[in-house]
């Protein structure tokens, strides 16, 4: 039983990584997308990964054989646990670099960099994408898609359960307006039973996600855990029993003293994912003030701990359990 944090491109960057990791000791991380050439012209120092990351999948995401087996390199000696390969981006930028969502349609080209990847590594290689293009709602395509590119052996699939829809809508409507299909997706996992099917879209109730894990052996959830840290808890106690039970003080605490002298200089980065942490409770607007007030300030980050100085007798009670 798996629970994955879905990849974000400008959120799950490794300091919102340690924050999840600080809260949930048992999720599955993932990176942001990565294209293959910033990951071929990268500071190879920008990659490197901390103990505490795994489980942690790289995403990356390009249409050039060579280039992905360069990657796969790269990949190897920073000991990432799994590759997994976008092939659901709807967004404009993406498509015109002739990857994301549109390799849909390119099915053999795909097998061919899983080909290329997986010969030249043996870490597990995973496919993210979606039901398929446009407003149709035929799977022919899609299982065309799992058929070709589980033969060149591919067997782990994340479904973001709908359709990408190109060159009409934003990216972030491409995550509201195509409906979600859940049903669908259960049709490739019939379909397909020897691979292994991971669902994804939508999800923000605890109950529901325990409901999709009696029959996924994985679910990938987003949003609902960027937009509020502290769910994180939930899945932590619900799922995997954990029962946990600390305060978020102790979370910031940790955060800040796990960071290294540049990250530490780095405010607006390291802050930034904080944001969200006191969501719903009556702390919410006092903490976000209070962190725009540091990130703009000159004072070093540590001085975040003074937060606790203040309000002292509130984060008690918002004991999270
Ligand atoms: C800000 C943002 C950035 C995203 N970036 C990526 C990405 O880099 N790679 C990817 O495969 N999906 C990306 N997605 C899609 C998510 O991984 C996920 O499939 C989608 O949000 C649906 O899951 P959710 O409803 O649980 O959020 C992004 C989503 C958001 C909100």
């Amino acid at each position: 039983m798996k629970v994955f944090l879905a990849p974000m491109v400008g959120r799950t960057d490794k300091y919102f990584r340690r924050l999840a990791r600080i809260i949930s000791p048992n999720i599955v991380l993932f990176t942001e997308m990565i294209t293959v050439d910033s990951l071929i012209r990268g500071r190879s120092k920008q990659y490197l990964i901390k103990d505490e990351e795994h489980p942690l999948v790289i995403q990356i995401a390009g249409d050039d054989k060579n280039k992905f087996i360069q990657c796969t390199k790269i990949i190897s000696e920073k000991g990432y646990d799994e590759i997994n390969l976008n092939v659901g981006c709807p967004s404009s930028k993406v498509i015109k670099g002739g990857f994301g969502a549109c390799q849909i349609e390119a099915p053999m080209k795909v097998a061919e960099y899983i080909d290329g990847i997986k010969s030249h590594t043996k870490i597990p290689v995973s496919i993210k994408t979606r039901l398929g293009l446009g407003y149709k709602h035929d799977l022919r395509d899609i299982i065309d898609f799992i058929r070709l590119t589980s033969e060149a052996g591919c067997t782990t699939y994340y479904i973001h359960a709908r359709n990408a829809i190109l060159n009409g809508i934003s990216t972030r409507k491409n995550r509201s307006i195509p409906p979600l299909r859940y049903n669908d997706v259960l049709k490739l996992k019939k379909q397909f039973p020897k691979l292994q099917i991971y669902i994804n879209g939508g999800f923000e109730d605890i109950n529901d996600i325990k409901e999709m894990l009696g029959v996924y052996q994985g679910v990938m959830i987003g949003r609902k855990i960027y937009n509020n840290p502290m769910f994180l808890i939930e899945i932590e106690n619900k799922i995997f029993s954990a029962n946990k039970n600390f305060t978020l003080e102790e979370v910031v605490c940790q955060y800040i003293d796990q960071l290294d002298a540049e990250e530490a200089l780095n405010k607006l980065y390291a802050l930034k994912h904080l944001t969200n942490l006191y969501k719903g409770t009556r702390l919410s607007k006092k903490w976000r003030i209070y962190l725009h007030n540091l990130i703009n300030s000159g004072q070093p980050i540590e001085n975040l701990k003074n937060f606790y100085k203040e309000n002292s007798y509130e984060e008690k009670e918002i004991i999270c359990s």
